[in-house]
């Protein structure tokens, strides 16, 4: 039952039909498994994701790891032994560990399922490579409950089970880590990927499977192609009939061109109903539909015309034919001459281009092994494990996208779960300012310093972000201090330059966590002269001159307000100048270079203001010309 290597996908069809080879190459699809603790065995190892359930892609699940005491094979329903891996409400949940042999492996995991655990890992009973666990054939009983197993599997190699058994009958609490987010590659911002499928709707329960695929997951697939987050691809496999039978009835019934493309017969009775030409045929037309409608840069349309032909057309009614299908290629505005066209002709004893392609990307290429069974879905070149079933694949799809590339549809709760909800993900926040480092992505978060009103916070995302670059000022004050006092404000945030914060004059600090204001009266900083009195006011002071005199704040003095008397150095300057005067024109040029380089407008200013300057024969023009009284 446990298919190694090959697969056998004739079942019940003649074994004439071989793909070319009988060692097909079967790519086991791996994903990690590290074991956290005890230190002694502590390490990362492949596990074979199992072809059933739900494989977390994109995803990581840490787990307790029991290996039970009976039922280790888990052949018998664990109720028996009243056994339950259930895990208590805020425990890791419960990983159970089994042993290949006596009965299906999708048995086991449906069984350790039932019983309550979330993950399964089932030791090989042989030294080997990995190999995939993989579905039962169909007829099997077990396709009851083989829909219903949610719980990823892996197989693990037989001397990692050993060494993991010892490790938990020691006594030793066993923390594992599932991981698939490497299972399947994710190098860009377009996921590709392909389905190999059959329009065959009367093959059981695989049949069922597929076509119920077809129609859940139609929507998803739509929106992803047309906002070009995808390339999907369908595929069709077909046999070819070994030269020496060609003529044969039963070759002559199941394939068109003279036996170079063969499909088998649905109901499996060669005398009635539908012939497996008729699915060659209708396989055929299918991709012809994607091609036409791919010409057209409506690749989409694809999904709706297999679901409107499995609804309109299908064998059950009789109406699996060329005339159904026509109208339901006219509904869609297809051109149905196209088709026709790429068709070409079935009886012809010649190559068939089309399916000639699909013959030869049956082999398997690269990363991808061989196609050999129905259905089989490849996302990025990696052949996906699990079941055919929406939720499941769409993760798979998800996981293949570069992270923060992904669509919205990836990001919904019912395909992830958003690491960003839980401890912010780890990642930096202000709560105050509602600002987050934590970006949800598919496989997990990324810790990246926002961009918030325009402004780059900087930092490393995790403890530490902080706004960066123009504009900083403007958010929380750049992390500055910042305060205001009776409809005043000051802020310490500089937004140019290496210093980001400093607090502004009249105060004192780190700027970061304080400013304090100066005490400029008491600290001696301004207001010192004889006739200042001082006041301290916050941020700043008052300074007021006693009598007659006014302060001059850029000079910090006191001067008279008559036109007469100046008062303190302006009585120094009038002296120098009148000696400069007196000094006569020899002294001229060094009076004049002197008075400029004193004087700034303020003081020329307030010079023609207070001083009789119009009576100096040696009055430069520029002063005398302005704010004459
Ligand atoms: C599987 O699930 C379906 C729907 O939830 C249920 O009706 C069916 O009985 C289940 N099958 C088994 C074998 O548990
Ligand atoms: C569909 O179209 C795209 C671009 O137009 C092309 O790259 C791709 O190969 C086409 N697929 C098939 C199967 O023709
Ligand atoms: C915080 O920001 C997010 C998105 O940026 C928004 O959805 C949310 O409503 C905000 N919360 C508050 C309390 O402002």
């Amino acid at each position: 039952m446990e298919l190694r290597g090959f697969h056998r996908l004739l079942q019940g069809f003649m074994l004439l039909f071989l793909i070319g080879t009988c060692h097909a190459r079967f790519v086991v699809e791996k994903n990690s498994l590290t074991v956290t603790s005890p230190e002694k065995i502590k390490g990362t190892r492949d596990s074979a994701i199992g072809n059933f359930g739900v494989p977390k892609y994109g995803g990581s699940m840490a787990g307790v790891l029991v290996y039970p005491k009976e039922n280790q094979k888990a052949c018998k329903s664990f109720d028996e032994f009243r056994i339950s891996f259930k895990s208590k409400p805020g425990s890791l949940p419960t990983f159970v560990l089994v042993d290949r042999g006596d009965c299906l492996f999708a048995l086991k995991v449906w069984n350790v399922q039932q019983a309550g655990a979330s993950a399964v890992l089932v030791a090989d009973d042989i030294e080997e490579a990995l190999i995939t666990m993989d579905t039962p054939e169909e007829g099997h009983s077990s396709v009851k409950y083989i829909e219903n197993i949610t719980i990823p599997s892996a197989l693990i190699e037989k001397t990692f089970g050993d060494t993991l058994k010892k490790a938990i009958s020691g006594g030793d609490r066993v923390n594992v880590n599932l991981d698939w987010r490497e299972a399947v590659p994710h190098p860009d911002d377009r996921v590709e990927y392909e389905l190999w499928t059959n329009s065959n709707d009367e093959c059981g329960v695989k049949c069922d499977i597929l076509m119920g695929f077809l129609k859940d997951f139609k929507g998803i697939a739509q929106v992803l192609e047309k906002g070009g987050y995808t390339q999907f691809t369908p595929h069709y496999i077909t046999w070819y009939c070994p030269g020496a039978f060609t003529l044969s009835r039963q070759c002559k019934s199941q394939c068109i061109n003279h036996g170079r493309y063969c499909a088998p017969d649905p109901e499996q009775d060669f005398s009635s109903g539908y012939e497996g030409k008729d699915v060659v045929i209708e396989n055929l037309r299918q991709l012809c539909v994607f091609r036409v409608a791919n010409e057209t840069n409506r690749p989409w349309v694809w999904w709706d015309y297999v679901t409107d032909f499995q609804i309109r057309c299908p064998m059950k009614e009789k109406k699996y034919n060329k005339e159904c299908a026509d109208t339901v290629i006219r509904s869609l505005g297809l051109d149905d001459k196209k088709i026709k066209k790429c068709m070409g002709d079935p009886d012809a004893d010649a190559d068939n281009p089309v399916l000639k392609e699909e013959q030869e990307a049956q082999v398997g290429k690269g990363s991808r092994g061989d196609v050999t069974i129905l259905p089989t879905l490849v996302v990025n070149n990696h052949q996906y494990r699990g079941k055919l079933a929406k939720g499941a694949v769409l993760k798979a799809i998800c996981a293949g996208f570069e992270e923060t590339t992904e669509p919205a549809v990836c990001l919904t709760s019912d395909v992830e779960t958003n690491e960003c909800l839980d401890n912010n993900g780890g990642c930096w926040q202000d709560k105050a300012a509602n600002l987050t480092a934590c970006k949800d992505t598919f496989r997990g978060r990324i810790c990246k310093c926002p961009l918030a009103n325009g402004v780059q916070f900087k930092g490393d995302g995790y403890s530490h972000c902080e706004p960066g670059g123009p504009g900083r000022c403007r958010i929380n004050n750049g992390g500055c201090w910042h305060e205001s006092r009776h409809g005043i404000a000051y802020s310490a945030c500089l937004d140019e330059g290496d210093v980001k914060c400093k607090c502004p004059p009249g105060f004192k600090g780190d700027g970061v966590n304080s400013c304090q204001d100066i005490d400029e009266c008491n600290e001696k900083k301004a207001c010192q002269c004889p006739e200042c009195s001082c006041k301290d006011t916050w941020g700043s002071y008052e300074c007021t001159c006693s009598g007659d005199l006014l302060y001059i704040r850029e000079h910090d003095t006191c001067i008279s307000k008559t036109r007469t008397e100046v008062r303190s150095s302006w009585a120094a300057i009038w002296v120098i100048l009148i000696g400069l005067a007196m000094a006569g024109g020899g002294t001229y040029l060094v009076y004049k270079y002197q008075l400029r380089s004193y004087m700034d407008s303020e003081i020329r200013a307030i010079m023609a203001q207070y001083m009789p300057l119009d009576s100096q024969a040696e009055v430069p023009n520029h002063l005398s010309d302005s704010n004459r009284a």
